[in-house]
């Protein structure tokens, strides 16, 4: 069987996309964050398949997609009114919650916790396809497991390939955000965020009035911690050479990586700063006074250094301020924090 290329506004994709996943199939969906591999939710033998093809560990709970957010009660209960209130204002969007799980759903899908991740995404055809299929997409960031996130549809077919380990991808461009989703668990207390996204802690909150970060997201954890967000003890984002965050001024970081020269090194750098680096290895990932672009452009420079097979990484990297603090957090853990003051 053949992977099947299905265009986002070809006519027939919803409904071939849908019936795949009625099917117990693996259909790769586009979202405004990145590229998600998806299944149904509620078929458990489904999402096995995801935790087979992407190599994923089995204690690491899937993101469940609804159509539209009143969809929320029915996999959810004890919603609190903050939840509600984020749902009015940042969905459909790159928001994902955390709340108490009802029953219906497969313990495979949460891996056996009491609380569930839902999102409700911002892409059309994604939405459409769930509302055919009648049922909740469970999808996780489409990459091999240890691989950067996907942003386009040819990173899925580059992980993938095309005889058919998933059963179709379904393209819908780039992806607006390019990073995964703001995750923020409302099942305790006091909110916590466990992982930044295209919606900031200062979105966050305004709505909120009081938000703990997890440590995971500031700091190394091992895979023998006990964290909230289980995926966040796994080694994600991770390049295939050392990649180190230089900080300091733009003159200071080129004079340092001038200084530093080894084979094979390459840097990871904003667009206006490429003439600094002339006659060496240097790829661009945006531009350093838009922090969007960076976002946008983190996870295809990412994948674009994997290709070339460099062994040492130097990367810039911006303040963290609004979306610029889940874009810290990736090169962060793609340095495994590994950071220099220049
Ligand atoms: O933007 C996104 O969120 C993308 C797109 C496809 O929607 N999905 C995504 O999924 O990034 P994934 O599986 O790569 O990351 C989900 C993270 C994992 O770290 C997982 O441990 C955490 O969410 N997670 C899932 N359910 C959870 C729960 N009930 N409690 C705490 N963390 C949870
Ligand atoms: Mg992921």
């Amino acid at each position: 069987m053949k992977t099947l290329y299905l265009k986002a506004e070809d006519p027939g994709t919803v409904e071939t996309a849908a019936k795949l996943l009625r099917d117990g199939q693996l259909v790769a969906i586009p979202t405004e964050t990145v590229y998600g591999l998806g299944a149904n939710a509620m078929d458990e033998d489904a999402v096995l398949h995801i935790f087979e093809a992407k190599g994923r560990p089995q204690d690491n709970p899937l993101i469940i997609h609804i159509a539209d957010p009143a969809d929320l009660d029915t996999y959810c209960h004890d919603i609190p009114g903050s939840a509600r209130k984020l749902a009015e204002k940042f969905w459909p969007g790159p928001l994902t919650m955390v709340l108490p799980c009802r029953d219906l759903v497969p313990k495979r899908t949460t891996a056996g916790l009491d609380t569930i991740a839902v999102r409700c995404p911002e892409v059309e055809v994604t939405r459409k396809i769930i509302r055919a299929a009648g049922v909740p997409i469970a999808a996780p960031s489409a990459n091999l497991s240890g691989t950067p996130s996907t942003t386009t549809a040819n990173h899925v077919l580059h992980d993938y390939g095309t005889d058919g380990k998933i059963a179709a991808v379904v393209d819908g461009g780039e992806c607006r955000v390019g990073l995964e989703s703001t995750i923020v668990d409302l099942h305790g207390d006091i909110p916590i965020l466990l992982r930044p996204g295209g919606i900031t802690p200062e979105q966050l909150l305004e709505v909120l009035g009081d938000l703990i970060v997890d440590k995971a997201v500031i700091s190394q954890v091992t895979a023998d911690e006990v964290v909230r967000a289980p995926g966040m003890k796994y080694k994600h984002y991770a390049p295939k050479g050392d990649v180190t965050i230089l900080q300091g001024t733009a003159e200071a970081v080129a004079a340092y990586v001038h200084a530093n020269q080894t084979e094979n090194m390459a840097v990871l750098c904003y667009e206006e700063e490429l003439p600094l680096y002339a006659g060496l290895n240097a790829i661009s990932y945006g531009r350093g006074d838009d922090l969007d672009s960076l976002a946008h452009g983190l996870f295809a420079a990412l994948r674009e250094l994997d290709e070339s097979g460099y062994r040492t990484i130097y990367a810039r990297c911006p303040e963290a301020g609004g979306v610029g603090y889940a874009v810290q957090n990736r090169l962060k853990k793609a340095a495994g924090f590994h950071i220099l003051e220049v």
